[in-house]
């Protein structure tokens, strides 16, 4: 089974006007000398540029997304954003359950998955970040930590849309700490969540499955050849366009 690798950009609560012009500017132009169509590409950015970002982005390969999205449609949820507004503003991936969302905001498994419901709703794709923390690992847990996680969102949606998914493992420990996971490491969570992906749908063996935390320029093409990692989302790597750009690069020539 042959995955396109999807490289995507977390920016989290980083950038400018200024800022995301040079960068997406950058990155644009590096993409153009590239494989770039080897390789799906991604920015998930703060809500205040979609709009900004959306104009950057026109006329590029490279897709938008957005941080987080809001569970319910409409109403008296002060600060939230619908799925339905990031759509009009063209965002094709959405990321839910970012383990700063659940660490700082209380997001519970049940809410991703409500959560990764809405983006769907919408036509989106969300990306389900799911992890442990370094006291789960130690005590022997990660995986009965991940998969539960996941289990919440495949047991919310709808048992086709489990191909719409991209699922993103993202261990706590190795988050923006210049830890990261092994590439066996990370290949060992990943073929477990495939395991559960396939039991949960047939054909769930073409759904993306990304590696983050710190991945980077240098280690990126050794966690990129591992048999279950489809790809990588990139916190601080993303914020460097020559990073970004040698990650995009050693995704594309994994194929
Ligand atoms: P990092 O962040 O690459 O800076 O570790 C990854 C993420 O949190 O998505």
């Amino acid at each position: 089974m042959t995955r396109k690798k999807l490289i995507a950009g977390n920016w989290k609560m980083n950038g400018s006007l200024a800022a995301n012009a040079a960068l997406l500017q950058a990155v644009a132009d590096g993409l153009q000398q590239q494989q770039a169509a080897a390789c799906d590409v991604a920015v998930a950015v703060p809500a205040a540029y979609l709009a900004q970002v959306q104009q950057l982005l026109a006329g590029t390969a490279i897709a938008l997304g957005a941080q987080d999205v809001s569970e319910h449609s409409s109403g008296a949820f002060t600060g939230e954003i619908s799925a339905a507004m990031l759509q009009e503003f063209g965002v094709c991936y959405a990321l839910v359950g970012h383990s700063e969302r659940r660490q700082y905001h209380g997001e519970t498994d049940a809410v991703v998955a409500a959560k990764a419901q809405a983006a769907l709703a919408a036509g989106m794709t969300p990306v389900v970040c799911i992890g442990e923390t370094l006291a789960e690992r130690e005590a022997g847990q990660t995986e009965a930590v991940v998969q539960r996680q996941l289990g919440a969102v495949l047991d919310t949606v709808g048992k086709d849309d489990v191909l719409r998914l991209v699922v993103a493992y993202e261990p706590v420990w190795a988050i923006g700490t210049g830890k990261t996971a092994t590439p066996e490491q990370a290949q060992a969570v990943h073929a477990a969540l495939r395991a559960q992906l396939v039991a949960a749908h047939p054909e769930a063996a073409g759904v993306r499955l990304l590696y983050g935390g710190s991945m980077n320029a240098a280690n990126a093409a050794s966690l990129l050849a591992q048999p279950d990692i489809d790809g990588g989302l990139i916190g601080g790597a993303a914020l460097k366009a020559a990073d970004f750009l040698q990650i995009i690069a050693a995704a594309a020539g994994d194929l």
